[in-house]
């Protein structure tokens, strides 16, 4: 009944699928969105409910999806309805796949924008563009950067066809040939740039800032941000996971292999932040800065540092790296599904889907020129989608899985899939997926509901 392979392929080895899975997980969200909204949040306390998060709320929902996945084979879309049948239900669940698949359009269309800035400074910093330069320069830089339509839509195109080239040379000549090249370099630039600010002297006062624990900092609007990065980090939620679980191999641990790429991207989170603090600090810059960051208060910093001119490059670098592994898993899934269901080939779904991207994204760039003032729920169109997508479309997505997963698939189904080597893990698992990791996201969005109305 269940497929050994998938149509679309599968990954060479365990390792291969840990790493392009933790190419997913590890992105903007890790290195650009972490420290920011960690600095913004209270640092410390917010970091704490982060871990929290990650450990109750997305692991066990990582590891349902994976093995939604691998049983179902398929793209999410029709794993969700596949399984769902297997287990005597209704397919009516591949309607949380859809929602996954419009999940996907939405962070795809911001987050190609925002790597497009990646690109630009990447470009800036190896020609020299940001050599001494003082903040009320480098924001200016910046600033004018948003401004600019047309150097953005450059920017933002160039790196939709980077993606779509891979997507279009399919699992294995396209996905697992970018995770083998971009995954070590990326892990060297890290341990790079970590060693470079571990010398800084401020490396204290950023790990202060981390680790430091205050609960006064904290507020449910935190809480709620926390859970959302959970998703979004992980790349819960939407079905990029669940696709590649399904190019699995039938024998590797799902449990095993999970929480190594949870463990990888935290890890990334936290040197990202430890990377980034430091240098911050050292230049008596605000840690608060938003979402400028990384782009205004990381290239001061560079500009006044030893070397800091080709740290500064192969920091943009990696993130550049980073950002386009992730984003090939935010178009897999629906490429998967124009190929199986609709026929079509791996170029031509990817043209169909980069189209699709390319102009949302419109939407999001242009929030910060030519339609500033389009104004959703007080929200600019980039800003709205950020939030819809991590802070309610994500959760609610992994919300699902956990229920499907939890209570309509059979008790055989899950065991056989996750084969977990001790019982006891098993009906740990089982009971966080039922009880604990649903009840967290409700409660958390009741919370914000509650509060946002009493306001
Ligand atoms: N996990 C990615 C990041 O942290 O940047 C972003 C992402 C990729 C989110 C894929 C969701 C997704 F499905």
């Amino acid at each position: 009944m269940h497929k050994k392979q998938s149509i679309h392929g599968a990954w060479a080895n365990r390792w291969i699928f840990i790493l392009a899975a933790t190419g997913s997980a590890v992105g903007l969200g890790n290195i650009w969105k972490f420290p920011y909204i960690a600095g913004e949040n209270g640092g410390g306390a917010f970091v704490l409910v982060y871990l929290f998060c990650i450990l109750l709320v997305g692991v066990p929902i990582m590891m349902a999806e994976v093995l939604v996945g691998r049983r179902g084979r398929q793209s999410p879309i029709n794993s969700m309805r596949e399984t769902a049948y297997e287990a005597g239900h209704h397919g009516r669940w591949a309607s949380v796949g859809w929602m996954g698949a419009l999940a996907g359009f939405f962070i795809f269309s911001f987050y190609s924008v925002v790597a497009g800035w990646v690109l630009y400074y990447i470009a800036g910093m190896g020609s020299g563009q940001f050599i001494d330069i003082g903040s009320e320069q480098a924001g200016q830089i910046f600033n004018n950067l948003l401004a600019d339509a047309e150097t953005l839509l450059i920017w933002h195109t160039l790196f939709v066809v980077m993606v779509m080239v891979v997507i279009a040379g399919g699992v294995n000549k396209g996905l697992e040939r970018a995770t083998r090249v971009l995954m070590p370099l990326l892990f060297v630039l890290l341990f790079v740039l970590l060693v470079y600010s571990a010398n800084s002297g401020y490396f204290a006062e950023g790990w202060d800032f981390l680790f430091h624990f205050e609960p006064e900092a904290l507020s449910w609007n935190a809480v709620l941000v926390a859970l959302g990065h959970a998703f979004f980090t992980l790349s819960l939620g939407m079905g990029s996971i669940m696709a590649y679980g399904s190019y699995m191999g039938k024998r590797d641990s799902i449990g095993g292999t999970v929480l190594t790429i949870a463990a990888l991207d935290t890890l990334v989170a936290l040197i990202a932040g430890l990377a980034i603090f430091p240098i911050v600090f050292a230049n008596q810059l605000d840690p608060g800065a938003g979402p400028g960051l990384m782009f205004i208060t990381l290239p001061v910093a560079f500009s006044q540092m030893a070397g800091g001119q080709v740290f500064g490059f192969l920091f943009f670098l990696m993130v550049g790296f980073a950002a386009w592994t992730s984003a090939i898993s935010l178009m897999e899934p629906g490429a998967a599904w124009l190929v199986e269901t609709l026929g079509l080939s791996r170029v031509r779904a990817s043209i169909l889907l980069g189209f699709i991207v390319w102009a949302l994204g419109l939407l999001a760039l242009g929030s910060f020129n030519v339609t500033a003032d389009w104004l959703v729920f007080g929200m600019t169109a980039f800003d709205f989608l950020d939030f819809l997508t991590a802070n309610i479309m994500l959760p609610l997505g992994g919300f699902f899985v956990a229920l499907f997963v939890g209570w309509y698939l059979t008790r055989e189904m899950t065991e056989d899939e996750l084969a977990l080597r001790w019982p006891l893990a098993y009906e740990a698992w089982r009971f966080t997926i039922r009880y604990i990791a649903p009840s967290a996201v409700a409660v958390i969005f009741a919370l914000n509901l509650y509060q946002k109305l009493a306001a």
